[in-house]
């Protein structure tokens, strides 16, 4: 395994860092899958799972920074576009053919490293003030209803 999930990469919000997870696990998906014959398959599901992923996750993430008042969520939100774009590209250079597991293992581990450890981490203690604030049960109101909101499988 590429990287193993724990508190070094978390920010302490569960339904954000639940949701984080699975950069990790698409890592050590495209870890296993970089060099083997036959990986484009798994390639596919990683990518067409990642632009699903990434546009529910996101919204629901600026969601709950706007919920919670914070006050670079332009920024935050021109971060996260640049970031499905990089995938769309990586996903319409696999369909043409070419190889792209390398490039997109690459591209979520600056992403895990640089954005969810670094830029997303900048939210942190607005969003916990929010959180703590708002007391459990309209805590959990509000998640319930943003996660069926925002992510379409649930
Ligand atoms: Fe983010």
């Amino acid at each position: 395994m590429r990287l193993v999930w724990g508190p070094a990469y978390e920010l302490g919000i569960l339904v954000i860092d639940q949701q984080h997870k699975r950069i990790v696990d698409y890592i050590n998906d495209l870890d296993r899958l970089v060099g083997q014959p036959g990986a484009q398959l798994g390639v596919a599901r990683v990518l067409y799972d990642l632009v699903d992923y990434t546009e529910s996750h996101f919204s629901f993430e600026e969601a709950l920074m706007e919920r919670a008042g914070y006050d670079k969520l332009d920024d935050h939100h021109s971060q996260h576009r640049k970031f499905i774009f990089h995938i769309e590209s990586l996903l319409r250079r696999h369909e043409e053919g070419v190889d792209v597991a390398e490039s997109l293992l690459r591209v979520l581990e600056k992403w895990l490293f640089h954005h969810i450890l670094e830029e997303d981490r900048a939210y942190t203690q607005q969003v916990r003030d929010f959180v703590d604030g708002i007391g459990r049960e309209r805590l959990g109101g509000w998640v319930n209803e943003n996660l069926r909101k925002h992510f379409r499988m649930m």
